[in-house]
């Protein structure tokens, strides 16, 4: 992204208000979200040489937040990926949101929403993923609660497991996106409650 100024004065980098979760449903998204995933965890993390693509992705369902511009999906902002292991049991993983989108309070939750609900609708029992000890805490505003220990890439890890209860079955799909701004509303919410 190019650093602009006004007259000297630094300008904010766009982000868009609008912001929406579904499974990956167009060239464009799936692209967005291998790059999204290249970035942060090869490149940013260094998990991984060059891609971190494994043999869960012949499986595993793409979902992407999209940022919109003029009411319509403009950008993969972020990415999430979802696949069955065993009779009911569901992976949530690659968790990921571009860094100029991250901590503004929707995308993360949005596609973390879009993945639980998405599993839940397709028959998942119970959801599990390997968080990053230094995501432990998310995750646990999430309603997600820690298993045990585990070591993933040579890195320390938390199996955590969904609450299914918070998230209700629904198949994010194109005609059917998450909306960032009800699930951040709903969240607060349930919070407050
Ligand atoms: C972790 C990650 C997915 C969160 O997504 P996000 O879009 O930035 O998070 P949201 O905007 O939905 O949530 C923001 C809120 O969560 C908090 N938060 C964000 N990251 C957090 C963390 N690691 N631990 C605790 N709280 C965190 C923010 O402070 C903010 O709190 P507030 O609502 O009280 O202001 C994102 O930071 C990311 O992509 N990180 C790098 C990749 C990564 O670590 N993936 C997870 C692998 S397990």
């Amino acid at each position: 992204m190019i650093d602009a100024t006004i007259w000297g004065e630094p300008v904010s980098p766009f982000y868009s208000p609008n912001v929406t979760a579904q499974i990956a449903s167009e060239r464009w998204h799936l692209d967005g979200y291998y790059e999204i995933r290249r970035a942060i965890f090869a490149e940013e993390q260094g998990l991984f040489d060059a891609s971190d693509v494994d043999e869960h992705d012949k499986v595993a369902t793409p979902i992407v937040a999209l940022g919109h511009v003029a009411g319509m999906p403009d950008e993969v902002i972020g990415g999430v990926r979802i696949y069955p292991t065993e009779r009911g049991t569901w992976f949530g993983g690659r968790l990921g949101v571009c860094r100029r989108y991250r901590s503004r309070g929707v995308v993360g939750t949005s596609l973390i929403f879009a993945a639980v609900s998405t599993a839940h609708a397709r028959g998942c029992t119970t959801f599990l993923a390997a968080i990053q000890l230094q995501n432990v805490a998310y995750f646990e505003r999430h309603r997600f609660a820690c298993l045990q220990p585990l070591e993933v890439c040579g890195k320390p890890h938390q199996l955590m497991e969904a609450d299914l209860a918070a998230y209700p079955p629904i198949v994010a799909h194109a005609l059917q996106p998450v909306d960032g701004a009800r699930v951040v509303a709903e969240l607060r919410r349930l919070r407050a409650a």
